[in-house]
């Protein structure tokens, strides 16, 4: 930029500030921008369009912020901090009214949302809690840990244990992948699916072979589903021999359908394949479930967490409320943000219509 034009936008940045100092007083302490109703642009940040649910998100919150009186800027980040970064700058110097964003990494983005608080623009935490600033006013997401608990006793559930025992005398043999190490989220199915599945390990009735029972030795990077494929080779080459898995824990359907072409190349075919979990519904996991090679998946529908993000984004640029119903579980480092979440849905064959009911897929995209 030149240094002319510059000096111009910083001049704006700090007559910005100021007005935002003035309406901090005229708001009792608000931060923000003064109402001006509707209007002006939201600028919407994703991860990524390499997964189905992400494409969907951004679609559905754009299409529900027009309706609800406001242009939209959506850019997805191609899983690269640096990307997502420099796209909040540039939604921050077009002067966008409100951000959402689900973080490539929860903790990278303290600097740049130090510059939007700066600039009076509120920011809502879209299914990743950001960490680390306390500039993040609002956060609409699943509830995280139950998602891993709902994969965690779908296991037990399909293996038929019902309740701990050290005199069982007959174990099953688990495989346990997790997250990206940069997602918050991922400790939160982790945790969640280990407090359902610990006791079975504790009782001997559930085994790792591989050993890789910490969650740092399960994680996958960007939750890409080549990873978790390779990692799962490995298992299977050194683990297992001509011993068989019983199941594996998988976060996310992207992964599972990666863990399941390692199966298959190792030889597993119907029946034999193990119990696989998943998450987010993805149109090729539900037709592998109706195959009968994933098993279980975690619907989570992203139209209503859309709904969420615009009616916290609407509240809070028409000077009302957001509705939450948690204000003590997402502590980010800085606060506890205020957070609506929504519940998860386990899903497996047997009620794959579920998702035809809702109007998610259409019975033809299911066949
Ligand atoms: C998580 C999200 C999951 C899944 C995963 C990979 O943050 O909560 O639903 O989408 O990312 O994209």
């Amino acid at each position: 930029m030149p240094t002319r034009r510059r000096a111009a936008a910083l001049a704006a940045v700090l007559l910005i500030g100021s007005l935002t100092a003035c309406g901090q007083e005229a708001r009792g302490g608000s931060r923000y921008k003064p109402d001006t109703g509707k209007g002006g642009t939201i600028g919407l940040a994703m991860p990524t369009k390499s997964s189905e649910r992400w494409i969907a998100d951004g679609k559905n919150m754009a299409e529900q912020f027009r309706k609800a009186g406001y242009k939209t800027d959506l850019q997805y980040g191609d899983d690269k901090v640096e990307n997502q970064v420099a796209q909040i700058e540039n939604m921050i110097t077009k002067g966008h009214r409100l951000l959402v964003v689900a973080a490539i990494n929860g903790s990278a983005l303290t600097e740049v949302l130090q510059r939007a608080n700066d600039a009076g623009i509120p920011v809502i935490s879209y299914d990743r809690l950001i960490l680390g600033t306390p500039h993040v006013d609002y956060y609409a997401s699943f509830d995280n840990e139950k998602v891993g608990r709902l994969q965690g006793q779908y296991i037990l559930d399909q293996l038929k244990l019902k309740k701990p025992d050290k005199n069982a005398g007959e174990s099953y043999s688990i495989e346990l992948f997790a997250g990206s190490p940069n997602d918050n989220n991922t400790k939160y199915f982790w945790g969640g699916a280990m407090k359902v599945l610990k006791p079975y390990f504790d009782s001997g009735q559930l085994v790792v072979r591989s050993k890789q029972t910490k969650m740092n030795q399960a994680t996958t990077q960007d939750w890409n589903g080549g990873i978790a494929q390779k990692r799962m080779d490995d298992l299977i080459s050194k683990s297992y021999g001509d011993q068989k898995v019983d199941a594996v824990l998988s976060p996310y359907d992207g992964m599972s359908l990666g863990i399941i072409s390692a199966l298959k190349s190792a030889g597993y075919r119907g029946k034999d394949l193990p119990v696989v979990t998943g998450q987010d519904a993805e149109l090729a996991s539900v037709k592998s479930i109706i195959r009968g090679e994933q098993t279980q998946t975690v619907f989570k529908d992203t139209r209503k967490l859309a709904q969420q993000a615009v009616q916290m984004g609407d509240a809070l640029l028409t000077g009302k409320k957001p509705e939450v119903n948690n204000t003590t579980d997402y502590d980010n480092g800085k606060r506890v943000v205020p957070a609506y979440l929504l519940n998860p849905v386990s899903v497996d064959k047997s009620n794959t219509e579920l998702l035809v009911d809702e109007g998610y897929f259409t019975a033809g995209q299911l066949k």
